[in-house]
């Protein structure tokens, strides 16, 4: 069986945001190789240090940056600033926020919808903007969406969260389209539940759990081969036909009838 290269030496600057995350910082450790720069954003300094201290020990060129992404003039002047020290080659927009309504609540806190708003949605599409640019000036790149198969379903629990990511998932298929025909490869990763902070948060079942190690093997397969969506695990996949067949009235039953919470 052919083994399909994830690691391709060619990519020499990677830019992970979330860096500090459970997915971002697997990817970070497994991408760290000799010749190659990681530009490793988080907000968490301690974190951000222990990720980079294992990238360098794996022989990566590594530079840090301590940044909150609820700011994104400071975000798009950082990244501009990056790209113009790392000429970046492949971008991946890692960082992300959950949120779930809490039981006893008529809605979800504004103040958090607003930082989620921009850490999921506004960020992430404002800075695959920069990079492309200067990407399609260099001739080629990389750009990595990290959506959610939450995007697949309007759930009332997590209006916010569903919808910041069909919206990426909306945004990244409209940027693959227009933005390929400068050889700028998009990819959109949609995970169902990964076994990081973010879902440990989760109280109750995580149907398909993946680990956070075969999370970032799987993603950087499918962004070695350029895919335009990978929906992983499998089981998602499924999912996505079969609810095809279910008539609009009892998908609406069926998403009022969900319940989750959080810790
Ligand atoms: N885990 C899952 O089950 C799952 C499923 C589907 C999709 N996803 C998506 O996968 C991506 C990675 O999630 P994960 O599971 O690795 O979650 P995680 O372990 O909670 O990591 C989230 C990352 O986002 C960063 N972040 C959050 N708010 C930020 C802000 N204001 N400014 C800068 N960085 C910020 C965090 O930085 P600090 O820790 O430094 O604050 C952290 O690096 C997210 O986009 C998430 O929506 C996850």
């Amino acid at each position: 069986m052919r083994e399909i290269p994830t690691n391709n030496a060619a990519t020499r600057s990677i830019l992970i945001t979330g860096a500090t995350g459970g997915i971002g910082a697997e990817l970070a450790k497994r991408y760290a190789r000799p010749g190659r720069t990681l530009v490793l954003w988080g907000r968490n300094a301690e974190r951000l240090t222990q990720v980079a201290t294992l990238c360098c020990a794996r022989g990566a060129a590594v530079i840090t940056r301590q940044i909150d992404l609820t700011d994104g003039q400071v975000a798009l002047d950082a990244l501009l600033e990056d790209d113009k020290r790392a000429s970046l080659d492949l971008l991946i927009l890692g960082a992300g926020l959950s949120d779930i309504k809490p039981a006893n609540a008529t809605t979800e806190d504004p103040k958090k919808v607003l930082q989620l708003a921009l850490v999921n949605y506004t960020l992430p599409v404002t800075l695959a903007t920069a990079a492309a640019q200067r990407m399609i000036s260099r001739g080629q790149g990389k750009i990595v969406f990290i959506g959610s198969v939450a995007g697949f379903y309007e759930l009332p629990f997590a209006a916010s969260y569903s919808s910041s990511k069909s919206g990426l998932a909306c945004f990244a298929e409209a940027a693959r389209l227009d933005w390929g025909r400068h050889n700028i490869k998009v990819t959109l990763i949609v995970p169902g539940f990964v076994d990081t902070p973010m879902s440990q948060r989760l109280k109750g079942a995580r149907p398909f759990l993946v680990s956070a190690g075969s999370a970032a093997r799987q993603i950087m397969q499918a962004v070695a081969i350029g895919q335009a969506e990978y929906v992983f695990p499998w089981q998602f996949r499924v999912l996505r036909i079969v609810e095809r067949l279910v008539p609009q009235f009892l998908r609406k039953k069926i998403l009022l009838s969900l319940k989750a919470d959080q810790d």
